[in-house]
């Protein structure tokens, strides 16, 4: 039985409307069952602790220094250094330590591929020859500290493995999602400039075949830099392999030792690069996120421990893709850190049925899944049948990320998978953060469905209005960052300018995270989603300006605005409003066109899931394109104030289509 009590407080205040509006009200909560608190990693004296000397602590316990660093925080907004004077190797902490301490038979990774049997378990031994292997094959190629990497795979154990090869170098690697298209590939790897791309054949996805080295061959006709390809194999599907360019990953670990004082870690200073991830912006260009060694570690190893509270047994599964920063966190780099043992699934829930991933949960004794809200309410969407033909009984802690959860899903989650026993870890975070921010602390927090509860200790997150005062609790505002945190990130590469700009210029002192958020009565956080123009689909974040960028890339298209709407299954969907050329007639082929065109310079994750063509924007007197209204039709609300419209019947029209349109969703 839920031990659900009701909670003190009455309904939310809502805010001033161009703030934003907090209406949500969730009385449930569930304090920590007295068994999980009495083992729990996470003790309430981890609050309000000072900065400098909680993360001191965690770095100086967590992680294995070559050099131990004399500085915990170096404060020169909006710059921090962390651990100034250390040196360390992020490969070293995550592989070599842990064989060093006779954990070598530990497994780092159950690896269940998505055809049927396919599995592979790597031991922390095997994973630490693995990467020896491929980091010596690398370095005989000529990769080195410094030398930018790109990695654009499925998920297959060569993708970690991949990942630390570089980290053992001091190779800062960037890793391209393979759901991308050739086109984000290509910008990506030139604005890192790397000189080196990582792929594989083909990868397995819902019974169809990937075709990433088809993908990396079309992006590498226009990456100047690239002068090497290395490919594994997943399908042994036949691939065009360039002479003189492109090597099997075979070929390149080929006669290379596996013995690790071959190929050492190299000494990283505490502030040297690890990766660049690529996010999406409010401009259509995409953000290399720069995440630094000792700070990151630090960060994502800790946050790993208390919020899901690793023990020595724990069989931990974060069901995301490692080629988002959620998979980089915590399915590489923090788990590792933390020598825990993971499950790593290559394909789709729902592949050959919609019970894999409670099959999986069952085979390997899964103790901690950690997945993202649509996801969750997918599953709840099949319905609990398929969740019923497994023992789930192994969980004792789920956690979700990327969204707000609803609370309808929330309660799903904890009856059907947690069998209304598992407390349940919503964890606010973003690739900027590197690191969750917000977040129950299991065994410690009383956790609230739909709200990410506390900051982390050592985290400084408040919610402020539109003059960056604290608002009163209930209201809601906007969430900032008033403190460093050591897994922040520490710039957008080659353009400081747009670093402060956007993060750092709207409340003077403070990061601006972005999302709007509201504070209860008992000091828990609620986030309320983005407050500018990116918008959050299956989690994912894509800015609206990208997608319009794609849409009048089209010859057919001479305008183009779009916007988010709420969906019931993917959070965001993505309307576009589109205005065609002369000689160019609306039609359902059309559209179809237009979202092909939009998946192929994006991908498919950023396919509008309705266009609505039209013969006007609403515009402005000065032209700017009024996306508050379109939001407003897309949802069906009524129209907010419309006093500042250039032609106020264009609205009207676009109702009109809107509605009649709103058969033809994809
Ligand atoms: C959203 C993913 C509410 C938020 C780790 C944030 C969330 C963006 C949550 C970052 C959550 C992430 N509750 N919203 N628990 N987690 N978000 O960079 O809008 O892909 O700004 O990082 O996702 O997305 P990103």
């Amino acid at each position: 039985m839920p031990q659900a009590e009701v909670a003190e407080g009455g309904p939310t205040v809502s805010a001033d409307r161009n703030v934003i509006d907090a209406l949500q009200e969730e009385r449930r909560s569930f304090p920590p069952p007295p068994e999980f608190a009495a083992e729990a990693n996470g003790t309430g004296a981890l609050y309000g602790r000072d900065l400098e000397g909680f993360w001191g602590d965690e770095a100086r316990t967590r992680i294995s220094w070559f050099t131990p660093f004399d500085r915990v925080l170096e404060w020169e907004l909006p710059y921090a250094k962390w651990f100034l004077g250390g040196q360390l190797n992020a490969c070293y902490n995550c592989v070599d330590r842990h064989v060093e301490a006779g954990r070598g038979a530990k497994v780092a990774y159950h690896w269940e591929g998505e055809p049927d049997g396919d599995r592979r378990t790597l031991t922390y031994a095997d994973l630490q020859r693995e990467v020896v292997r491929f980091a010596g094959g690398l370095r005989r190629l000529g990769v080195g500290k410094g030398t930018p990497v790109g990695i654009y795979m499925g998920m297959v154990p060569e993708q970690a493995i991949a990942m630390l090869a570089c980290a053992r170098l001091g190779a800062p690697h960037t890793v391209v999602f393979g759901g991308f298209s050739p086109e984000a590939l290509e910008g990506r790897l030139n604005d890192m400039g790397c000189e080196v791309l990582i792929t594989q054949d083909e990868g397995w996805r819902r019974g169809n075949r990937v075709p990433l080295k088809v993908n990396a061959d079309q992006a590498l006709t226009h990456t100047p830099a690239i002068r090497t390809v290395v490919v594994a194999r997943r399908t042994g599907g036949p691939v065009a392999m360039t002479p003189g360019r492109d090597l099997e990953w075979d070929a390149v670990t080929a006669g290379v030792a596996d013995d690790p004082a071959t190929c050492p870690c190299e000494p990283m200073d505490a502030e040297d690069l690890l990766y660049l991830l690529y996010t999406s912006g409010t401009t259509a260009r995409p953000k290399g996120i720069v995440h630094t060694t000792a700070g990151y570690l630090v960060g994502v190893s800790a946050t790993h421990h208390y919020v899901f509270d690793i023990k020595p047994d724990t069989v931990y599964w974060c069901a995301a893709d490692i080629g988002w920063v959620t998979g980089h966190s915590y399915i590489v780099y923090g788990p590792l850190c933390n020598g825990t043992t993971s499950v790593l699934y290559e394909g789709t829930p729902d592949f050959p049925d919609r019970d894999r991933w409670w099959s999986i949960v069952e085979r390997y004794g899964v103790t901690v899944l950690y997945t993202a809200p649509t996801s969750i309410r997918t599953h709840m969407r099949w319905g609990e049948a398929y969740a019923q033909r497994h023992d789930l009984s192994s969980l004792r802690l789920l956690g979700t990320v990327g969204e707000p959860i609803n609370p309808e899903a929330w309660m799903w989650y904890r009856e059907h998978i947690g069998g209304g026993r598992t407390p349940i870890v919503d964890t606010w975070w973003q690739t900027e953060t590197g690191m969750i921010m917000i977040s129950p602390l299991p065994g410690v927090t009383t956790c609230k469905p739909g709200s990410a509860t506390r900051p982390f200790p050592g985290v400084d997150a408040r919610v402020v209005d539109d003059k960056g005062r604290e608002v009163a609790p209930g209201a809601g505002g906007y969430l900032v960052i008033r403190a460093p945190w050591p897994a922040m990130l520490r710039g957008i590469h080659r353009d400081p300018e747009r670093y402060r700009e956007t993060y750092w210029s709207r409340f003077p002192g403070a990061y601006f995270v972005g999302d709007g958020a509201r504070v209860d009565e008992d000091g828990d956080f609620w986030l309320l989603g983005r407050v500018d123009d990116v918008m959050n689909v299956s989690a994912h974040r894509i800015s609206t300006i990208e997608v319009e960028s794609a849409l009048v890339d089209h010859p057919s298209v001479a305008e183009a605005a779009v916007c988010g709407r709420s969906d019931p299954q993917t959070g965001q969907a993505i309307v576009a409003y589109v205005t065609l050329k002369a000689g160019h007639q609306p039609s359902v082929e059309h559209m179809a066109r237009l979202r092909a065109h939009v998946a192929a310079r994006i991908g498919k994750i950023a396919m509008p899931a309705n266009i609505v063509f039209t013969t006007e924007l609403p515009k402005t007197r000065s032209g700017k394109i009024m996306r508050r209204l379109l939001r407003d039709v897309a949802e069906h609300r009524p129209l907010g104030d419309t006093t500042t419209l250039a032609d106020p019947s264009v609205v009207e029209e676009l109702r009109v289509r809107a509605q009649a349109d709103g058969g033809q969703e994809a």
